[in-house]
């Protein structure tokens, strides 16, 4: 019965912990997409929840993040992951350039499975 009481309690810390964590890894991950290519720019830079993604809409890692090797994507954890260092400004031979390179990836998805922003001001929020 005793040792029991104390499991329990155990379970309970150990759940409300994760919770606290939670809390925190949730607040850091609004990220804002800031990259330098865009030197004018014009709006403010696009928030991007990186862990909603992969964790609660669990998400692939290869619907965004791709290195083609003979037209196959061989991407892993160990390759470039920031898009501008592929796409640049303008666009350089198959490669889109990065504003449409963004756009296509975060629209395409959001549009068709219906969630997540569509509208300028919701990925580009202005400062409060
Ligand atoms: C919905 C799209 C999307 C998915 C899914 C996704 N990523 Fe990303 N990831 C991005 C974008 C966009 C960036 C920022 C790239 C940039 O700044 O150019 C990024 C950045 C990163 C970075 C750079 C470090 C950082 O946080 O800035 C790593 C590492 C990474 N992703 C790993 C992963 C892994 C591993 C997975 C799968 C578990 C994954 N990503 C799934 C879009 C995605
Ligand atoms: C290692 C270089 C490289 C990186 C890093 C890269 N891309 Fe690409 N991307 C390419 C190439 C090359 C193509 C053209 C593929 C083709 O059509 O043969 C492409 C194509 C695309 C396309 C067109 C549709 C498709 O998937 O083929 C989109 C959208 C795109 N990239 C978005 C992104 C985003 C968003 C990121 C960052 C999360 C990213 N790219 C990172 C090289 C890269
Ligand atoms: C492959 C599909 C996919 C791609 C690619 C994708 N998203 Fe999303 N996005 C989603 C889904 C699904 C949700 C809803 C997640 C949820 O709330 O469960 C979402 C939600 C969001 C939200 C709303 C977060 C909130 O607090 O409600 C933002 C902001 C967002 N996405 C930004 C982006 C940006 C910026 C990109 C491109 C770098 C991107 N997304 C690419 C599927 C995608
Ligand atoms: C689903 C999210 C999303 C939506 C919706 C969206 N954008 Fe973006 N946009 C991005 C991301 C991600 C980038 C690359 C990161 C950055 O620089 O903000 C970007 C980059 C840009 C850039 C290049 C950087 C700059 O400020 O010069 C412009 C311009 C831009 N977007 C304009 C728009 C306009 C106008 C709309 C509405 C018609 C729009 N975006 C809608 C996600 C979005």
């Amino acid at each position: 019965m005793k040792k029991s009481k104390v499991a329990l309690y155990i379970a309970i810390a150990g759940l409300s912990s994760l919770f606290i964590i939670g809390a925190v890894y949730a607040q850091d991950d609004i990220k804002s997409l800031k990259h330098d290519i865009f030197v004018e720019r014009e709006r403010p830079a696009a928030l991007f929840p990186h862990a909603l993604h992969t964790d609660k809409a669990e998400i692939d890692c290869l619907k965004c993040h791709h290195i083609y090797k003979d037209g196959e994507n061989v991407w892993d954890e160990s390759e470039e992951s920031d898009c501008t260092a592929c796409h640049s400004l303008k666009a350089d031979d198959k490669k889109l350039p990065a504003m449409r390179a963004f756009h296509a990836n975060c629209k395409e998805c959001h549009a068709k499975e219906d969630k997540g922003p569509l509208t300028c001001g919701e990925c580009h929020p202005r400062k409060k």
